[in-house]
């Protein structure tokens, strides 16, 4: 089977769907692989160590005409779709729910497409997770451009000249990038505390030593890994309960999230307003309309001295180790889903039936 490595085409994107250290490993299992020129660049992989790993170097259009499964990270583009070939599997992010033209161009292409986002939250599948894989690097990430954007510092520092108190960090949304950002945070020296709408985060955030700041629940468990969209009233109860720690804050991360629909609104303007001067908040969430009100995609914003960075979860500014974590989902992917000849095709089973979205053609999952 011939498996082709596409150059992302996004603005911005820096990484790469297979690394040279996983494309070796794809070929050792008697894959042939084809890389896009220069697809690694960004992400510091050059052509000579795809080629080193076994893997042919070939121009765009080769890889789109010979390979009979096309990789990608980002959703394929309407450019993309022009190339392919009908009988091809692509697999991809496709963010289907929010997606529907795609995804109808991808039945109209009569190919098969996998999406990695739809793959389901069970620990089998933790190892092809690459929304944690990503997570985790960008909960790393924003602690550190945070702490570049401050003007303190974060540790209590001792010195002859005085004492430096420690900064204080505030984390929202205690998933899989908050609890890394606690994380680095800590070892960092700030005093940290997280708030989250599902209760069992609470050990999560004590088991790393930050401080979780409860709201009142709705009297429900989550009843899952993923949140549901709060009520007005705990919305209330959690700005209640936070803005004490918000106004003091000298770093705030927003990670708040809900699959398929727009970010939860945490961080109004007026409090902004009255946030400390010099503040910074990172806002994960910018992409689905960011956790901030005045947050703005890939921009900074800087209101009444509190600085507002708009960014996603995809760590593109860490696009090495990025690349290797995503290629290595890819990797125990296409292992599950293959037996390493052909596709199995296993409809039943519940990691291959939530992540094929189209089948040879025809659409399974609206
Ligand atoms: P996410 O990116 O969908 O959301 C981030 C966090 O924001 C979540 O913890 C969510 O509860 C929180 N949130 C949403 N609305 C909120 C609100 N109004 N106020 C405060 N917090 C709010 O979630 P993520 O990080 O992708 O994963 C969530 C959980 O899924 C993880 O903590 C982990 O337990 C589980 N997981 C399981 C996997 C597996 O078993 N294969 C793989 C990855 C994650």
């Amino acid at each position: 089977m011939t498996i082709g490595i596409l150059k992302e085409t996004q603005k911005g994107e820096t990484r790469v769907v297979i690394s040279p250290n996983i494309a070796k490993q794809l070929i050792e299992k008697k894959f042939k692989v084809l890389v896009e020129e220069d697809a690694g660049e960004k992400s510091s992989f050059k052509n000579s160590d795809y080629s080193a790993a076994g893997a042919e170097i070939e121009e765009r259009g080769v890889v789109f005409k010979e390979a009979d499964v096309l990789l990608k990270i980002n959703p394929f583009s309407e450019d993309d779709l022009k190339l392919v070939n009908e009988g091809q599997v692509l697999i991809s992010q496709l963010f289907h729910k929010s997606n529907p033209k795609l995804i109808k161009a991808l039945s109209d292409a009569k190919v098969s497409a996998f999406s990695l986002d739809a793959m389901p939250r069970i620990s089998r599948a933790q190892d092809m997770d690459v929304l944690s894989s990503q997570s985790n690097l960008a909960g790393y990430k924003s602690v550190i451009r945070g702490a570049y954007e401050m003007k303190k510092i974060l540790p209590l520092m001792m010195t002859a000249a005085g004492t430096i108190t420690p900064a204080r960090v505030l984390v929202y949304g205690v998933g899989v990038a908050g609890l890394q950002a606690i994380a680095t945070a800590k070892r960092l020296g700030a005093i940290v505390e997280a708030t989250d709408i599902r209760p069992e985060t609470k050990e999560q955030t004590e088991s790393l030593g930050a401080k979780f700041i409860e709201v009142e629940s709705e009297g429900e468990e989550s009843g899952g890994v993923y949140a549901k969209v709060a009520s007005e009233e705990y919305a209330r109860r959690q700005k209640e309960a936070v803005n004490e720690s918000l106004l003091k804050a000298d770093l705030v991360i927003t990670t708040a999230m809900i699959p398929g629909r727009k970010s939860p609104v945490l961080i109004t303007a007026e409090q902004v307003e009255k946030m400390k001067n010099g503040s910074v908040i990172i806002d994960l969430a910018a992409a689905q309309g960011g956790n901030c009100e005045l947050s703005k995609m890939h921009k900074e914003v800087v209101v009444n001295g509190v600085k507002i960075i708009g960014t996603t979860i995809a760590p593109e500014s860490v696009s090495t180790n990025a690349s290797e974590l995503f290629a290595k989902n890819m990797l125990n992917f296409l292992m599950h889903l293959t037996d390493g000849e052909e596709f199995k095709w296993d409809l039943e089973e519940e990691i291959t039936h939530e992540t094929l979205i189209v089948h040879k053609g025809e659409i399974r999952h609206n």
